[in-house]
């Protein structure tokens, strides 16, 4: 159910991102360099009878992994599938022998702290002003490393 994403299914993320961040989507354009430019992230695809609905892009910097995106088209939210998209980038994390996940998040986004907390990641400090309307930003981590995958 887990792919890596494919220039194909660049479209249909851009029309989840255009749904879920209406004021601050990530452009297809954006979507295609992190897929074909930029060197750390490993972007994945979460398919449901050949549909793509959700995705999440993951860092990997050397000892560090950071959570870029994660995304789940609304009408397949609190089905589970963000989880099996964040087990997904945990394993991956701790195969790559990271010491960390770390990620930013909107203080207003409460389904994805909850996500997050409920994945042993904890808050760390404040991003203050980080977004561009303004908004602080959750910094938060979670130590991993040690675990086995
Ligand atoms: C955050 C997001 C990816 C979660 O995906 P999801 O498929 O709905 O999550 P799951 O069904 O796997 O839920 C896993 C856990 O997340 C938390 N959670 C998810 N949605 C929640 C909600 N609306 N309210 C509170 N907690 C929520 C819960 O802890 C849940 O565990 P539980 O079911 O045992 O209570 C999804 O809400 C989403 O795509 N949001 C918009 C995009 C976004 O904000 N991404 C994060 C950017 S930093």
């Amino acid at each position: 159910m887990i792919t890596e994403m494919t220039r194909e299914d660049l479209a249909c993320a851009a029309e989840i991102e255009r749904d879920l961040f209406p004021d601050h989507p990530w452009s297809e354009a954006d979507l295609c360099y992190e897929l074909e430019e930029n060197p750390y992230a490993q972007f994945l695809a979460l398919k449901k009878d050949g549909r793509l609905i959700g995705y999440a892009d993951l860092w990997i910097m050397f000892d560090q992994a950071q959570i870029a995106n994660i995304a789940v088209a609304k009408e397949f939210q609190k089905m589970g599938y963000g989880q099996i998209l964040m087990d997904e980038m945990t394993r991956r994390s701790i195969a790559a022998e990271c010491e960390n996940i770390t990620l930013e998040v909107r203080v207003s986004n409460s389904p994805a702290i909850a996500l997050y907390e409920k994945n042993g990641f904890i808050k760390a400090a404040v991003r203050k002003g980080y977004y561009d309307n303004g908004e602080d930003a959750w910094l938060m981590i979670r130590p991993i490393g040690g675990l086995e995958v």
